[in-house]
């Protein structure tokens, strides 16, 4: 049995962030998708709502299920008995930051990272993108699932 996780902060969830979780999911018996949050960055959207969010928008995904941590993701992952850590890669500007967070967690448990590149023709999507575009005014309907998109409008009016 192969167990893989995809985390993120998935603030919003994303037509990337599918793709991604979507395709480990076809080389892993079973994909955890764990919900976390990246310090450095501002939410929109609490823990709760990003958890129900991603099982939303992976719910025709039958080995895949979504669950919420707070620490280490390698902790995450040691619990879990997790064989990889699979993260999308958009352009070579992801590449500096993955790698480093690839190698210092490899160093912490020995966890390996999986890199999948993104679709092209999601390359340039981001949540931070998304809500900056959306907090503006602008559609993202093709970005982000559409319940996604009906919870931007209400959260950003
Ligand atoms: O979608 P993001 O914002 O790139 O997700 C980043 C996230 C939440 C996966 C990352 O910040 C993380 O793993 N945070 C948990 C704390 C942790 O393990 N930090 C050390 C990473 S080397």
């Amino acid at each position: 049995m192969r167990r893989a996780v995809c985390p993120g902060s998935f603030d919003p969830a994303t037509f990337g962030h599918v793709d991604i979780v979507r395709r480990a999911s076809r080389l892993f018996d079973e994909v955890i998708v764990a919900v976390g949050t990246n310090v450095s960055k501002n939410r929109l959207f609490d823990a709760d709502e990003r958890i129900t969010m991603m099982r939303r928008a992976c719910a025709d995904l039958s080995n895949v299920s979504v669950e919420g941590f707070t620490g280490l993701v390698t902790t995450f992952c040691a619990e879990r008995d997790v064989d990889a850590i699979v993260k999308g890669l958009r352009a070579a500007s992801d590449f500096d930051y993955e790698l480093q967070m690839a190698q210092m967690n490899s160093s912490l448990t020995g966890v390996e990272t999986v890199f999948i590149p993104t679709s092209p023709e999601r390359g340039f999507v981001s949540s931070s993108l998304v809500k900056e575009v959306a907090g503006f005014g602008g559609d993202v309907s093709s970005f982000v699932p559409g319940f996604v998109h009906d919870l931007l409008k209400e959260r950003l009016a």
